[in-house]
This record gives structure tokens, C-alpha cells and sequence, in this order.
């Protein structure tokens, strides 16, 4: 895929309407991780050194179409102007008199952050009124929101019916990498799976079959595998209405003689809490009233000895509830396992790319995606709306 991006303009003293994933993690009030804010920051730098006059655009959490106070952009605004080394005020809206004036204000180089637009029940809508109302302030659109492109809103399909539209150099990059893993992977191939529920990930595993070589699954959803298996898995979350997919997933993967690597031991605990006992046990003998919350050291071991020989991993989901410490040892352990391999090592899903981020790693890995669901989207081919209107072809 191609697309039409932001080197075919000279955006000098031209009107940007430019749409950021820019949905952080808040923690009392301040962006508690700016991963994505910095991913942006390229394309606004060249846009802003060749005298563009910018307007930021995103959306924060779902507001549902109501204004919900802890959900405005200001600290975001306030992270970005840091990170930019000069001004970013924040209007109050979106759209209307006073983002006009403020947009007709502004000066060759010059950049203000728009206020959420999932305020406006029109943006999920895709509502066309609102998204003329969004675009008739500027003279071109620039969207770098790889992270919302399989949401067909207003701010990221609607407006480019009333914009001549392109993409930034972040969804560039993001398309290039993605598309480059799935044409052309240096092989083997894995695809490394975690995360809380099964459902979330039936969809990458059945759509990225065809592409890899084999398949290892840690995390949550590595239990509805194990009782697909017939293993008894204690308390740990089993979405029980999935085994039959996942039995018919588990014969597909060994028919086309694909590698399917699940955990040999677990740790488990009576809940997930700080402070509670814990035991490292084989996945043949889950206690009852014990869940399984990371994987087991026998795991990590059989799981970074097919790292170390792997061409290509591409990595979604934690291996534990790496949040709550005595169950993160597993996904930090895996994380090295990755980026001390040769394979190429892509991260993709938002809670990972949180999980390597909170552990200073996100630099050593050959690609962060920003995209949490639109890269899971994108890996397992279904319609991404927001880059149709960009494509060069
Ligand atoms: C994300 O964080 O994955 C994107 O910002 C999309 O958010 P959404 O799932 O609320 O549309």
C-alpha cells in the first residue's frame, strides 16, 4: 500500500488540520506515558519548519459525545509544547468561532491543540455536517493517526471530503513496517501472543496463519488454549465459549505443520493482588482456586530458545499481569529474550508497547507500533478506512 504523503506539499503558510493519535495514559491529572505524543513529533517539526500553521486534532478516551472535564486535551497540549520547545495552546473546542479566529491568528510556524473531538457525538458518527464544520477552518489535512485508522470517524475519513489530505511520516512508517511483515518477513516467522482475553486475539492468530511460521502464546489467553487442550486451568480466565474456535485453530495450526509453542509452567495465586502467595507450577497441576497470572521460568526458557532462532517476532499482549509486580517477570524476561535475538522484533498493541516502554526498552526493539487495535487490524487484514482516502495507488 501507498500512500500520498506530506513531501509532495510545500505546507508553508498553509492551514493544517492535523489528526494525532495523541489517546495517553493520564495518571492524576499529567500524561503518564508520551510514546505517542513523541511518535508524532517528526512530521510536526517538518511541517512547522517549513512555516506551516498547525492545528492538532485527537481524540482522548471515550467521551461518548459529551464533554467529560478529565478527558480535555490540556495536559497533553502542555507535554507536546515541552516537547516542542514552544507554545501549544489549547481552545476549548473543536470546532466553531473560536477555533476560527484562533486558526486565522495563528502565524507561519505557529501550532494550537484543538479540543477532544469525541466530544461531538458527529466524530464517531462520522457525521458529515460536523466534519465540514472541522474541516472549513483550514487548507489541508494531515493525518498521522495510524493508531485510529480502522475507526472511520469524522476527524479521520469524514473531513477528507472537504481537505486535500496526506499522510504524516509516523503513518507512513507504520504502514511500511506492517505491510514489509506480512509481504516480505525474514523468516521464521513468529508471532508471540499475550494479553488478558482470547477473543481479542482469535482474530490476529486466524488472519496471521497463512503468513508465519509458528505461533507462542503466553499471557491470558494462553489458558483457553490449555483448556482447549483439556488442562485444568484453576480460576484462571478461560472464555469458555471460544474452545471449539480454538480447537479448530489448534488442528489447523499442526495440518499446515506450523509450530504452536503454549506455557509448560505458570505462577499462580489466589487473586491478583500484591503480597499474595504465589507458586511456580507445571500447567498439568493448576491447584484449584489458584489462577495462573505470568508465565513460568521452564516457559521463558522454551520461549526465547525459538526467539533465538527466529527471523521475525512480532510481539502483542503481555505474558502476565505485569502491572501488579510479582507477575511481571515473565513479560520483562520475554522482552529481553527479544531484543537480545537477531530476529527483527516488532511490538504491536498498546498495553505492550506500555509494558516495554515502563521498562526503558522501547528503543532496543526494531519497531514500536503506536497502534494498539488498529495494528492488530491491520496485521489480520481487515478494512483500515482512515488510509483509504491517502493511497497513492
Ligand atoms: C487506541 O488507543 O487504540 C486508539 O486511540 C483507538 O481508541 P478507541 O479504541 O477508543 O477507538
Amino acid at each position: 500500500m501507498k500512500l500520498r504523503t506530506i513531501r509532495e506539499i510545500d505546507p508553508g503558510g498553509k492551514k493544517v488540520l492535523f489528526r494525532a493519535d495523541l489517546n495517553v495514559p493520564l495518571s492524576e491529572g499529567k500524561v503518564a506515558d508520551d510514546s505517542r505524543i513523541r511518535a508524532v513529533l517528526p512530521t510536526l517539526r517538518w511541517l512547522l519548519e517549513r512555516g506551516a500553521r498547525v492545528a492538532v486534532c485527537s481524540h482522548l478516551g471515550r467521551p461518548e459525545g459529551k464533554v467529560v472535564e478529565e478527558l480535555r486535551l490540556k495536559p497533553v497540549a502542555e507535554r507536546l509544547s515541552k516537547l516542542l520547545g514552544k507554545p501549544v495552546p489549547c481552545l476549548s473546542d473543536c470546532i466553531g468561532p473560536e477555533v476560527r479566529k484562533a486558526v486565522e491568528a495563528l502565524k507561519d510556524g505557529e501550532i494550537l491543540m484543538l479540543e477532544n473531538v469525541r466530544f461531538h457525538p458527529g466524530e464517531e458518527e462520522n457525521d458529515p455536517k460536523f466534519a465540514k464544520a472541522l474541516a472549513e477552518p483550514f487548507d489541508i489535512f494531515v493525518n498521522d493517526a495510524f493508531a485510529t485508522a480502522h475507526r472511520a470517524h469524522a476527524s479521520t475519513v469524514g473531513v477528507t471530503n472537504y481537505l486535500p489530505a496526506y499522510a504524516g511520516f509516523l503513518m507512513e512508517r507504520e504502514v511500511e513496517v506492517l505491510s514489509g511483515l506480512l509481504s516480505h518477513p525474514r523468516r521464521p516467522f513468529y508471532v508471540l501472543v499475550g494479553g488478558k482475553k482470547a477473543k481479542d486475539k482469535l482474530g490476529v492468530l486466524t488472519g496471521l496463519l497463512p503468513h508465519v511460521d509458528g505461533f507462542l502464546i503466553g499471557g491470558g489467553v494462553a489458558f483457553t488454549f490449555l483448556a482447549a487442550q483439556g488442562l485444568k486451568v484453576g480460576k484462571s480466565v478461560v472464555d469458555e465459549k471460544l474452545i471449539p474456535t480454538i480447537q479448530g485453530l489448534m488442528d489447523q495450526i499442526q495440518k499446515s505443520g506450523k509450530e504452536l509453542h503454549l506455557p509448560v509452567d505458570v505462577v499462580v495465586a489466589p487473586e491478583l493482588k500484591e503480597g499474595v502467595e504465589i507458586k511456580v507450577i507445571s500447567v498439568q497441576a493448576i491447584p484449584e482456586g489458584w489462577m495462573g497470572l505470568d508465565i513460568g521460568p521452564a516457559t521463558v526458557g522454551r520461549f526465547a530458545e525459538v526467539i533465538q532462532r527466529a527471523g521475525t517476532v512480532v510481539w502483542t499482549g503481555p505474558m502476565g499481569a505485569f502491572e501488579v509486580p510479582p507477575f511481571g517477570k515473565g513479560t520483562e524476561a520475554i522482552a529481553r529474550a527479544l531484543i537480545s535475538s537477531k530476529a527483527f522484533t516488532v511490538v504491536g498493541g498498546g498495553e505492550t508497547g506500555e509494558a516495554v516502554e515502563k521498562l526503558g526498552l522501547t528503543e532496543k526493539f526494531g519497531y514500536v507500533s503506536t497502534g494498539g487495535g488498529a495494528t492488530l487490524s491491520f496485521l489480520q487484514g481487515e478494512p483500515m478506512p482512515a488510509l483509504e482516502p491517502l493511497r497513492a495507488d
